[in-house]
């Protein structure tokens, strides 16, 4: 259980870095806080204008779901894996050097995955791509994607992961509760539009 405890607060640590601010302070485009929806993630740096910035907050966030996951399968074993990746995923959605005010998740999420079981990884990236193709809208392809997440885990064979799976997409529906609000209310702005 020490292990355990130990690799939860190093997925908590990766997780908890809030890539987008860093870029976006790093590129020079001002407060992220103060942008669109204020919200830490990718979309949200687009609306800076920088395709740039917002790949490499992807990326980043992305990348710090997948390196927690990889690290602890690597030094422990794979429930410490599916621990450290939830944990990287709350350290995002709830950052101590944010006063707990983080993200939505989407991108730690895709890549906690990806590294966890790659093929429902990949399953998820192509059912965001697909949603958004056809809306155009950020916030409905992560909530559509996370919702095939538990189809993809018991379909490509992962019911091991499955617990994981719907606490995730549970926090990113919670996650999302305005965009959710603001999707029934028809004002939720496409992707790239302020
Ligand atoms: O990944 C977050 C996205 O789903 C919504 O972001 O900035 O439009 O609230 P935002």
């Amino acid at each position: 259980l020490f292990a355990l405890m130990v690799w939860g607060c190093v997925g908590y640590l990766f997780g908890s870095i809030p890539f987008g601010i860093v870029i976006t302070r790093t590129f020079g485009l001002g407060d992220l806080r103060k942008i669109g929806s204020g919200n830490i993630g990718t979309t949200n740096v687009l609306r800076t204008g920088s395709k740039p910035a917002a790949a490499a907050t992807l990326l980043l966030d992305g990348g710090k779901g997948a390196i927690a996951v990889l690290v602890a399968r690597w030094l422990a074993a794979e429930d410490a894996a599916q621990f450290a990746g939830l944990m990287a995923f709350l350290g995002h959605c709830f950052p101590i050097w944010l006063k707990f005010k983080g993200g939505k998740g989407v991108a730690t999420f895709l890549g906690l995955m990806l590294a966890l079981a790659w093929p429902v990884g990949i399953a998820c990236c192509l059912t965001w791509l697909v949603t958004a193709a056809i809306s155009r809208i950020s916030s409905l392809s992560a909530l559509v994607s996370a919702a095939s997440t538990s189809v993809w885990l018991v379909l490509f064979g992962y019911p091991q992961a499955l617990v994981l799976g719907i606490l995730v997409t549970a926090l990113v529906y919670w996650r999302h509760r305005e965009n959710i609000a603001r999707l029934r209310a028809g004002t939720e702005p496409k992707i790239g539009k302020k």
